[in-house]
């Protein structure tokens, strides 16, 4: 399969970038986007030239380290999937793929395809901790959830935090990441202890590195995780809540 790739090139945060041209006619149609950048880095090593830096960690699509733009698309054009798990049969003999990094300003480029996501950290550590004892862990099965709750829960925890929500959105909102971790944590039971503390202080961080949303749903076209485009609404729900109820309930 013979490929033309544009990959960027950028030497450091306050470099200029630029994209550099690479033919492969060697490439697999079983290859994902990232071993084919493995592939390009393999004959750059050979003919003694810079590897290009991207990230990487799992390649099973659960860590959300991979994040690239490719075609202008987070990830890649195969709907809700991370680039690890993007393979090249979704492209033709001939293609040219255009690949850099994720696009947002709350995401500075380290170098070339690595950026900087911990913007997304700081809205967790905003969220992940309570202030007050709370004892040791109770027997598992004394905290009864009912089934329902659960799978919702659990459907918003399978967030991988990859920020292709951000990258997606024209005005880099981070409201589907915040939003699934607020539902995820709220719903159980540990979850509920500060419970309006925490959404307070995730939504205000996300606001000051983050955009406004406008419900243009590009966030839950890319997620890898699927999560659904309601999970925005808990971003006005918990803060609502919090206001109404205080900050510790
Ligand atoms: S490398 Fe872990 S999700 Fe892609």
């Amino acid at each position: 399969m013979k490929l033309q790739l544009e990959i960027w090139r950028q030497a450091g945060p306050n470099s200029e970038g630029h994209f550099e041209s690479v033919t492969i006619d060697d490439a697999v149609a079983e290859m994902s986007i990232l071993e084919l950048l493995d592939h390009v880095n393999a004959k750059y090593v050979e003919a003694r030239k810079e590897p290009f830096a991207f990230a990487s960690d799992c390649r099973e699509g659960i860590c959300g380290t991979c994040g690239l733009n490719v075609n202008g698309r987070p990830h890649g054009p195969g709907k809700n999937t991370p680039a690890c798990q993007q393979r090249l049969h979704l492209f033709n003999d001939g293609d040219t793929l255009k690949i850099e990094p994720m696009r947002s300003a709350a995401y500075p480029v380290i170098r070339d395809m690595v950026v900087d996501r911990s913007a997304l950290d700081r809205v967790m550590e905003k969220g992940g901790f309570v202030s007050v004892p709370a004892g040791t862990a109770p027997d598992a099965d004394t905290l009864h959830v009912n089934h329902q709750t659960a799978e919702l829960a659990l459907d918003h925890a399978a967030c991988i935090g990859c920020g292709a929500c951000v990258a997606a959105c024209p005005n880099g909102a981070s409201h589907l990441f915040t939003g699934a971790k607020l539902v995820h944590l709220s719903l159980l039971p540990l979850g509920k202890e500060e419970r309006g503390r925490r959404a307070t202080s995730m939504v205000d961080e996300a606001e000051t590195n983050f955009g406004p949303c406008s419900l243009f749903g590009e966030c839950a076209d890319v997620c890898p995780a699927g999560i659904p485009l309601t999970a925005v609404a808990a971003i006005n729900k918990e803060r609502a809540r919090a206001a109404f109820r205080g900050k510790n309930n």
